[in-house]
């Protein structure tokens, strides 16, 4: 079941990826990621954990002219992102991710990774929980999620050799009236992603003393 890259990853290092990230706002204009490659990506990113394994996340990869331009207008003080990426993924969540376990938990047993008996315990352990949860508890899971798989998203990135932006400032009711797929999806955020055109800021950091307690 482990899907290993089909081609090799460029920059493979995993500090390096991690430590050495910085938000990137120009790109070079003129380098443009594959569609084979950003599938590729997006596999790669996709194996992000989430609650229950609903995956309550959809992409909207916007790469062409038409599309950015489209785009520019919504994205507020992030255009230089825009108009430089090689692409601005938008990250949507699923408003009801519960309608999907069925065609999950059946792919996992197709997959002989989960026994009949356990995928009917699951599914309906999923159909209780969600018809109990309110849309306030849902919608945080859902962006914890589409959180969640945007980080992958920019590690993946890095171990491609490209950089990225993740963008939380647009216009939401635009951006989903003008690329939401289904009324159901909502934009979370934007990963702008390409190669860079400028080394980008070191940003601090509060220290742990400030931000963790043991208990
Ligand atoms: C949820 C979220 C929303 C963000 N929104 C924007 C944005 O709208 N525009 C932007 O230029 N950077 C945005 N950023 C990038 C942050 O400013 C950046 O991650 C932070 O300053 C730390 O810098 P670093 O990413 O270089 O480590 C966002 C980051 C996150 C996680």
């Amino acid at each position: 079941m482990t899907e290993l890259p089909v081609t090799p990853l460029t920059k493979n290092d995993f500090a390096q990826n991690v430590f050495g990230r910085r938000s990137i706002r120009k790109f070079d204009s003129d380098f443009k990621i594959t569609r084979a490659e950003m599938q590729e990506i997006l596999t790669q990113a996709r194996r992000a954990p989430s609650s229950m394994n609903l995956q309550p996340w959809r992409f909207v990869v916007v790469d062409s002219t038409a599309g950015k331009t489209k785009l520019h207008d919504l994205v507020m003080t992030n255009t230089p992102q825009n108009d430089t990426a090689s692409a601005m993924i938008i990250v949507f969540g699923v408003d009801h991710p519960e309608r999907d376990d069925a065609k999950i938990y059946d792919a996992a047993v197709a997959a002989g990774t989960m026994t009949p008996a356990t995928r009917d315990e699951e599914v309906a352990e999923i159909d209780a929980y969600y018809h109990t949860m309110g849309d306030l508890a849902r919608e945080k899971t859902i962006s914890l999620d589409a959180g969640l798989v945007t980080m992958q998203l920019a590690l993946v990135a890095q171990a491609h050799g490209y950089d990225t932006c993740i963008i939380g400032g647009f216009n939401r009711a635009g951006v989903k009236q003008a690329f939401a797929p289904t009324r159901e999806l909502h934009p979370e955020i934007i990963v702008a992603i390409g190669k860079a055109a400028e080394s980008g800021y070191e940003s601090v950091r509060l220290p742990v003393a400030d931000t963790t307690t043991f208990a």
